[in-house]
């Protein structure tokens, strides 16, 4: 998508479609203003009919209103003027972008942006782009129609090309979510991952099973072993920084597809699980944007990639696995997968020097009842550096939330026969106890745990956002890294 500023007047400009704000109670933005006194009225109208409020994410359109090039204009509602944050000018943005992509629009122009702050104007070029993006990537007819260009009201062009970096780093994550797990698997999304790392400079290894095996990834290659899609492990090296300098390090899950294993899902449960490799694609997505923004830091980009399937070779309820670390682990449930593959993932991580890590992984249902679809779970070992996350995500307007990491429920994991079990005792407290296997193979570095496996995917569609990946904490992992001082 071509993304570039415009000087031409909100009135004046040729394009399928322009698009301007009003705030709360009816307060109109510049662009909004020049419509309306074009139109003679037209807004202002709507406004005292009560049609129009100013509501956060309101969309009303004017088709083919006098005097006005474009064919339409649409009205967004901003909210609060004094409360726009960077969440709200996202979904200003991509609200009334997901309804224009309904059909076939060339060309759509955005007003949104009087004195907004930087941060909020890419924010929304963000959302702009986010929000014509489908999930009906193999539908013929699609449902949401991408833009072959978006204009954006008078603004510094490297604002509209930061913010068209965030967009396209999220368009990625969800693209790689969306993909079904027979396009999507453990070769093809390194393949992928490699031909990103190609575009942008980004440094890449990628280890295939021999490789896997002469590092000891036992834990790792046990979750593999019951798939015929062979596992890799991928890092990615952004060297931004002064060489030297121990880098900042994200760890994605990349269950590229999870049946659970011998401990099988029932059908319904396994019908989106194409999603559990959302963890990687989070940190491929954030790691593109990262090299595409030169950001002055080094970040490495670790993914664990397998398939958790049921053939004869797959491993069993029982079965005692060394992992990397050196660690042994009964495995009493199959379907407890994901922490099988960070265990190793995360000590290549500790190993490549990183000095902070942060993970992300579609972990468990336990989180999605503790705070349900839309809000991730933070658990740390280390309080100050679990905070500058949160404050990233507050500001890129993510919800994320803390659980609690006490040591009781270290006592859960104890297992009679290995060093440490894979699951807890009963259900109780699940999001804490796989946090607390995590914990268990960072060697004391300072580490964040998100649980995403609510606000990654969406059963049902937001009027900002199509279903399917969310390209969730993206930006925020980005944010992260912007405030990355070693
Ligand atoms: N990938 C699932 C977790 C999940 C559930 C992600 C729903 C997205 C939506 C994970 O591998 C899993 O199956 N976890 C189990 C753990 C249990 C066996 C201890 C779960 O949550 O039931
Ligand atoms: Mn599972
Ligand atoms: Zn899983």
């Amino acid at each position: 998508m071509k993304v570039s500023a415009t000087t031409e007047s909100a009135a004046s400009i040729q394009a399928d479609a322009v698009v301007v704000g009003c705030y709360a109670e009816g307060k109109l933005q510049p662009a909004a203003e020049t419509i309306d006194q074009t139109t003679r009225g037209a807004i202002t109208r709507l406004i005292e009919a009560k049609e129009i409020t100013g509501k956060t994410g309101e969309i009303t359109k004017l088709l083919a209103p006098q005097g006005v090039a474009a064919t339409q204009v649409v009205v967004v509602g901003l909210g609060d003027c004094a409360k726009l944050d960077r969440r709200a000018a996202f979904r200003a943005a991509a609200a009334p972008a997901k309804s224009l992509a309904s059909k076939v629009r060339a060309h759509v122009a955005f007003y949104l942006n009087d004195n907004w702050d930087n941060d909020l104007v890419e924010a929304a070029v963000c959302g702009a782009i986010a929000g014509c993006q489908g999930q009906d990537l193999y539908r013929a007819e699609k449902k949401l129609s991408a833009f072959e260009q978006i204009s954006w009201a008078a603004t510094d062009a490297s604002l509209l090309a930061n913010g068209q970096t965030l967009g396209e780093a999220v368009s990625l994550t969800r693209r790689l979510v969306n993909e079904p797990a027979n396009m999507i698997y453990p070769e093809s999304f390194a393949d992928a991952a490699a031909e990103m790392a190609k575009q942008t400079g980004l440094e890449i290894e990628i280890w295939d099973e021999r490789k896997l095996k002469a590092e000891r990834c036992g834990s790792l290659l046990a979750v593999a072993q019951g798939s015929t899609r062979p596992p890799r492990l991928v890092i990615l090296r952004h060297h931004g920084g002064k060489k030297g300098d121990a880098p900042l390090a994200f760890v994605g899950k990349g269950v590229t597809f999870d049946s659970g294993g011998l401990s099988l899902k029932p059908s319904d449960s396994m019908k989106t699980m194409k999603c559990d490799m959302a963890g990687a694609g989070t940190v491929v997505g954030a790691m593109q944007a990262i090299a595409k923004l030169k950001l002055p830091v080094n970040v490495i980009g670790l993914v664990g990639l397998v398939e958790n399937m049921i053939n004869g070779d797959a491993f069993k309820l029982g079965d005692v696995l060394s992992a990397r670390s050196g660690k042994t682990i009964e495995v009493l449930n199959t379907d407890a997968e994901g922490r099988l593959v960070l265990a190793d993932v995360l000590d290549v991580a500790v190993e490549q020097g990183a000095a902070k890590i942060i993970d992300l992984a579609t972990l468990t249902g336990a989180c999605l009842v503790a705070l349900g679809t839309d809000t991730a779970g933070l658990m740390t070992n280390d309080q100050a550096w679990c905070d500058e996350l949160a404050s990233a995500a507050q500001l890129c307007g993510e919800a994320a939330w803390q659980l609690p990491m006490f040591p009781e429920f270290s006592e859960q994991i104890a297992s009679k026969v290995a060093d440490i079990k894979n699951v807890g005792e009963g259900r109780w407290g699940g999001a804490i106890t796989a946090a607390k296997f995590l914990e268990e193979f960072v060697q004391g570095k300072p580490w964040v745990h998100i649980d995403i496996a609510g606000p990654a995917f969406l059963d049902n569609p937001k009027p900002w956002l199509d279903a399917g990946g969310t390209g969730a904490f993206v930006r925020t992992l980005v944010e992260v890294a912007k405030g990355w001082r070693g």
